[in-house]
């Protein structure tokens, strides 16, 4: 069986991806310092696919510490790295955490695979590296744009730096971009656990139908869209997850064109804000409580993949509707509230 170290494997995306990944046949470690999530989580996984997955406590921003894992379990074959701070208002106001963290756990953690002769590396990255698009729908070989926050500008940088090990053969890596992830397992059993009040449109939304925030506000109706709110590619958090083993299991196979590549992880289809809301209304039987308020600073108005690349290369696609994501994050927030 093959060993994936699956850094971050409690989070929101992570835990799906850990899932998949089960489910394909691999044996799954999980490294988590738990700083955003739960030990919980990890029986969750357990409850889903029947097999406890191998869990270390571990913050591997510290060397010695990503050493030792490393050093614990000398078959790991492959990285998925989840583990980053990933509040994007948060990165504008602690700079030096969220670079400090992300950055040093992509070099600790390569460090450690060159020492070993480890090559199989798949990092979570973000179409947040292409700022706002000159041109949509939007390909990987778009330019890049500077990042607005901190938070991106790790996701640039990381990008860079596997980039430039690929250069020498020191790492086979994919980096996939990904849209806005949402939803949750359609078993209930994991999803996101936002910490305090969300920054995201989805479990915002969720939280309010629940009672737990008053009101939504929808960031601006006056954009260049056909009904003034933002357009985003949202990605059930289920495909998200299995483009990962497909990610994997293309390093696996030596499979790759060039040892760094990026692919873009999408539907290809964009939805405004007010469809997700309506899309949320109809699934959950619920009326929101929104009202219209003034644009976020830094928002970009419109974006949406070209996953024709990831599509081809990959052999994946995504599958599920926008009302299969708006259903399953409600159903987690349901769950979330009975337990
Ligand atoms: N929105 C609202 N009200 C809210 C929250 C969000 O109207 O309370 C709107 C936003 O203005 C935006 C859309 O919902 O138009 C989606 O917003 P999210 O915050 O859910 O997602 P973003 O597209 O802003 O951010 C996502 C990821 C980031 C990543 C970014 C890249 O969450 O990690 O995409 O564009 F950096």
């Amino acid at each position: 069986m093959t060993k994936i170290l699956v850094t971050g494997g409690a989070g929101f995306i992570g835990s799906h991806t850990t899932v998949e990944l089960q489910q394909q046949g691999y044996t799954v470690l999980i490294a988590d310092n738990l700083s955003n999530t739960n030990a919980g989580v990890v029986d969750n996984i357990e409850k889903i696919t029947s097999i406890r997955p191998l869990f270390e406590k571990v913050d591997l921003s510290v060397q010695t510490e990503c050493a030792a894992l490393f050093e614990r379990h000398p078959d790991i074959e492959g990285v998925i790295n989840f583990a980053a701070h990933k509040a994007v208002g948060e990165s504008v106001e602690k700079p030096l955490m969220y670079y400090r963290n992300n950055l040093c756990i992509v070099l600790n953690v390569l460090n450690e695979m060159q020492r070993r002769g480890i090559k199989n590396f798949v990092q979570s990255s973000s179409c947040t590296v292409y700022g706002e698009p000159d041109q949509l729908p939007i390909t990987e070989t778009a330019p890049l744009k500077p990042a607005l926050a901190p938070y991106g500008n790790t996701k640039k940088m990381v990008e860079d730096i596997l980039q430039d090990c690929a250069k020498q053969d020191l790492v086979h890596a994919i980096a996939l971009r990904y849209f806005n992830p949402i939803g949750a397992h359609p078993s209930a059993l994991i999803g996101e656990l936002p910490n305090g009040v969300p920054n995201n449109l989805m479990p915002f939304i969720t939280q309010t139908a629940a009672g737990i925030r008053e009101q939504l506000s929808v960031f601006g109706n006056d954009y260049n869209t056909p009904d003034g709110t933002c357009i985003r590619d949202y990605i059930h958090v289920v495909d998200l997850a299995k483009s990962h083993v497909a990610a994997l299991r293309r390093l696996l196979q030596n499979e790759q064109k060039a040892h760094f590549e990026t692919f873009n992880i999408g539907t290809g289809n964009g939805f405004s804000v007010l469809q997700v809301i309506q899309s949320f209304e109809k699934m959950s039987g619920r009326k929101l409580n929104y009202r219209i308020a003034d644009r976020r600073e830094g928002d970009i108005e419109k974006i949406w993949a070209d996953t024709s690349y990831s599509n081809h290369e990959l052999g994946w696609h995504a599958e599920q509707s926008l009302d299969d994501m708006t259903r399953d994050a409600w159903r987690w927030q349901l769950h979330l509230m009975e337990s």
